[in-house]
This record gives C-alpha cells, sequence and structure tokens, in this order.
C-alpha cells in the first residue's frame, strides 16, 4: 500500500519525506487554505515546492466547476511539473473533463467519490486515481471502510488501471483496515501515519532493553 500525505503543509511534508516512507502527496482547497495560501501564483509556486519536496505525484485541485475552466485549470497544472495530479471533483463536466485529459496523457484524480457508481463512471472516463472519502461517510452515520472494500472488489473484477486512493482518513484504524482491504493509496495527515508506530509494549520493552544494558555498563 501507497502512503500519500494529505496535507499542503511543507514542514509535515520534510517531515514525513525525511522518514522515507511517502509516496505522494493530495492538497484540495481547504488544506491550501488551511495553510493561508492563497493569490494563484502564490499557490501554483507552492505546488512546484511540493514537487520539489516529494519523489511521486502531487494531487492539485481544481476550483473551476464547468469543463472548459476545468481543462484550462488542469493544463496549466499539468504543465508546473511532471508530478503534478490534476484533482477534479464527480461531477459531469468533471467525468468529460477527466476523459479530455486522459486523452491528452494528464492523470488526474477524481475526488469527492462516495459510492460505487460514481468511482465506476470516473475509472471509465480513464482517471488515474479515485479518492472515495472514508471519515466523511464515517460523519453521517454510514461506513466509509465498505465503500473501500467494495471498490476495491469491483475495480478487481473489471480490471481498471485506476488506483483507488482512501481519503478522508481520521486515523490509524481506518490505515490498518485499509491495509487489510488491499487498498493501492491511503492519503493520511502526519499524525495517522505516526500513529501506526505506537503500542505500549513497545516503549515499555525498549526502557527495559535500555535499563538493563545500563545496570551492566553503567
Ligand atoms: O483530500 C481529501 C480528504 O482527505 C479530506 O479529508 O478529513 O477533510 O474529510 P477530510
Amino acid at each position: 500500500m501507497k502512503f500519500f500525505l494529505d496535507t499542503a503543509n511543507i514542514d509535515q511534508i520534510k517531515k514525513a519525506h525525511e522518514m522515507g516512507i511517502i509516496d505522494g502527496v493530495t492538497t484540495n482547497p481547504s488544506l491550501m487554505a488551511r495553510e493561508g495560501i492563497k493569490g494563484e501564483k502564490n499557490i501554483l509556486d507552492h505546488y512546484v515546492k511540493i514537487c520539489e519536496i516529494v519523489d511521486g505525484d502531487v494531487s492539485a485541485e481544481v476550483i473551476s466547476t464547468d469543463f472548459n475552466g476545468m481543462i484550462a485549470e488542469g493544463e496549466k497544472l499539468a504543465s508546473l511539473h511532471e508530478q503534478i495530479v490534476v484533482k477534479i471533483p464527480v461531477i459531469e463536466s468533471g467525468i468529460k473533463a477527466i476523459r479530455y485529459l486522459a486523452d491528452r496523457g494528464i492523470k488526474t484524480n477524481c475526488t469527492l467519490i462516495f459510492n460505487p457508481g460514481q468511482a465506476l463512471l470516473a475509472a471509465k472516463a480513464g482517471a488515474g486515481y479515485v479518492s472515495p472519502f472514508i471519515g466523511r461517510l464515517d460523519d453521517i452515520g454510514e461506513t466509509g471502510m465498505e465503500l473501500i472494500e467494495k471498490l476495491v472488489h469491483i475495480f478487481d473484477i473489471y480490471g481498471f488501471d485506476t488506483e483507488i486512493i482512501a481519503a478522508s482518513i481520521r486515523g490509524t484504524h481506518h490505515i490498518t483496515r485499509c491495509m487489510e482491504a488491499g487498498v493501492d493509496v491511503a492519503t493520511c495527515p502526519l499524525e495517522a501515519i505516526t500513529g501506526l508506530l505506537k503500542h505500549p509494549l513497545t516503549d515499555a520493552g525498549l526502557e527495559k532493553f535500555l535499563s538493563d544494558h545500563r545496570k551492566l555498563n553503567g
């Protein structure tokens, strides 16, 4: 399973990159706003900065909702850096834009997926990735992981090349379930990834090893 970092925060991206465990980054307009990045030039520069830190795909989301606006933005974003993947919402004009960009060799990530039908249409349009949101389904009383499991199964049946990014991950429990489901990618906040390291027996075991060593060695 690949790990993407779901943030536009440069310090966190550097930290995760230095740990050597991230395969890419996903952003969205809310994450960019959280970092205070505003104005087209600053936004585009920020995407380039992220690409220069990490080695893998970096998703940059369009703001337009009409077909012409989406493809113009998509082409501009894709021209910024070879690692940029154009993130497009799963609406009718978005599906059309995904097909247009795919036919021109531009990789897309279809976002805001909440049911299997949306993911199927995005895959048929040629999306490189689909991003189903786990946490937001949990928020409304559904079980987001069930959607991930269904998509892994459906994409396997039809042999789609499109990769599934489990998004809207809220904690280690989601990551563990994603591993079990065999999802291609989990895009996560840094604390959810580092949370995987935490176990009281690891802490207790390490403390005992070190204290036994100190008893003999001072
Ligand atoms: O990248 C999109 C997604 O991961 C958003 O997550 O926590 O805002 O639902 P969240």
